[in-house]
């Protein structure tokens, strides 16, 4: 058992390297035009990314923040991927004068463009437009948006997409050369990513487009027994992209996210106490819901235990022990194990596949964040202690 003080996550870097390949390879391999646009929202964490920046990844990024977090890492304008709506029109100036990749997902950003172009009457700007799209019809009970429609990007089937396009197509000095087509799924499976493909073709058909890129976003799994991994998806992409596209011409940009860094990521707790409340036993670990699962809508965990050398006793084996966090919110419970030894204090959950949307979305609630580490060649470095007082106070006034 490591000793390090918990809760803290770990991140295996050889892990990590092993999915950042596989995605490369993969691209490589089906289709070699490609850029991958890390998505910072997933894990903004700085040793992260400056990882995967230095694996060739651009940022991929949908705020003003995220962009100037990006900067501030050392990203180029150039090296954007701008997405959302809710992006910031200096940065959207920057990125577009840079010639950095920006994907316009509302009319104010048509409006934004409009202005820039015609202060810039000498350069052309080139960008992508998302699309929203019914992807719920071509991979029924798939999407995460279901039947309700996606808030993301210009509608396809009431026109809005037809719209912003001719909107484009009357400004002289711009072009759009690059479809944004993410959209959550439920299934992550590869026929998500083939409909999305066959989408930039009906687009690309129907529209008369010539692209230079075509945005498949992120979404993808990564990690998880029986399910795609990276070297699945990418030949039912360029199979069908391949029908109206050629590498030659037309770039892929992916934005991974979870499927990159899910595996490579774990956290440690340890149960400090446990307690026995009308014949229920609860007990309680240093880690937190909110550190892993911020939005609540985690069923069930991957982990592993590690029993405290100490406890030497025989466990009973109890029907029910419910783990739960530290915080005083009752709603802090991560899950049920049933019919199990005793777990008692001193023993460790190690929670597996936590990398995306967790340190991005932990709360400064009740203890500040945890500490994250490296295993690198067997050894664990620390690339941010936990969090302090003097963390959390910065930027706040309050002595006279
Ligand atoms: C535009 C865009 N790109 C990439 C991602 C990353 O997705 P994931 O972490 O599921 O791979 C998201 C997540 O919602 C997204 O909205």
């Amino acid at each position: 058992m490591e000793t390090i003080q918990t809760p803290y996550f770990v991140i295996d870097e050889a892990i990590l390297q092993k999915y950042y390949d596989m995605l490369t390879d993969s691209l490589k391999q089906n289709w070699n035009n490609y850029l991958v646009g890390y998505s910072f929202k997933t894990n903004s964490l700085p040793w992260l990314v400056s990882f995967v920046k230095k694996n060739g990844a651009f940022a991929e990024v949908v705020s003003e923040d995220e962009y100037s977090l990006a900067r501030y890492l050392g990203f180029e304008n150039s090296e954007i991927v701008y997405n959302g709506p809710y992006k910031g029109e200096q940065s959207f100036r920057d990125v577009l004068l840079a010639g950095g990749y920006v994907n316009l997902d509302s009319q104010m950003e048509l409006s934004w463009l409009t202005k820039l172009a015609s202060e810039y009457p000498d350069r052309n700007f080139e960008v992508g437009v998302r699309a929203n799209f019914n992807l719920e019809k071509m991979c029924p009970g798939e999407t995460t948006m279901g039947e309700v429609s996606g808030r993301f990007g210009f509608c396809y089937e009431t026109g809005k997409f037809a719209q912003a396009l001719s909107i484009l197509q009357k400004i002289s000095n711009v072009s759009v050369v690059g479809l944004h087509l993410h959209s959550s799924s439920k299934s992550r499976s590869v026929n998500i990513f083939r409909s999305i493909a066959k989408m930039a073709c009906q687009l690309k058909e129907e529209f008369n487009l010539k692209l230079s890129y075509v945005d498949l976003g992120g979404g993808y799994c990564g990690g998880m027994e029986g399910r795609p991994e990276y070297p699945d998806y990418f030949p039912a992409v360029a199979e069908e992209l391949s029908k109206c596209f050629s590498p030659a011409e037309t770039k892929i940009i992916v934005e991974p996210g979870i499927s990159l860094i899910s595996k490579c990521t774990t956290f440690v707790t340890s149960i400090f106490d446990t307690r026995d409340i009308k014949g229920t036993r609860y007990v309680m670990t240093d880690g937190s819901r909110f550190n892993i699962d911020a939005t609540m809508i985690k069923s069930s965990h991957l982990f592993h235990l590690e029993k405290s050398e100490e406890y030497t006793a025989k466990r009973p084996v109890m029907n029910e022990q419910i783990i739960s966090g530290f915080t005083c919110m009752e709603c802090d419970r991560l899950f049920t194990y049933e019919n199990q030894p005793e777990l008692v204090p001193g023993d460790r959950i190690i929670y597996e596949n936590v990398g995306g949307y967790t340190m991005s979305l932990n709360p400064l609630f009740i203890q500040y964040f945890p500490a994250v580490y490296v295993r690198k060649d067997g050894k664990l470095i620390q690339v941010r202690r936990k969090w302090t007082p003097a963390d959390y106070v910065q930027g706040s006034d309050w002595k006279e």
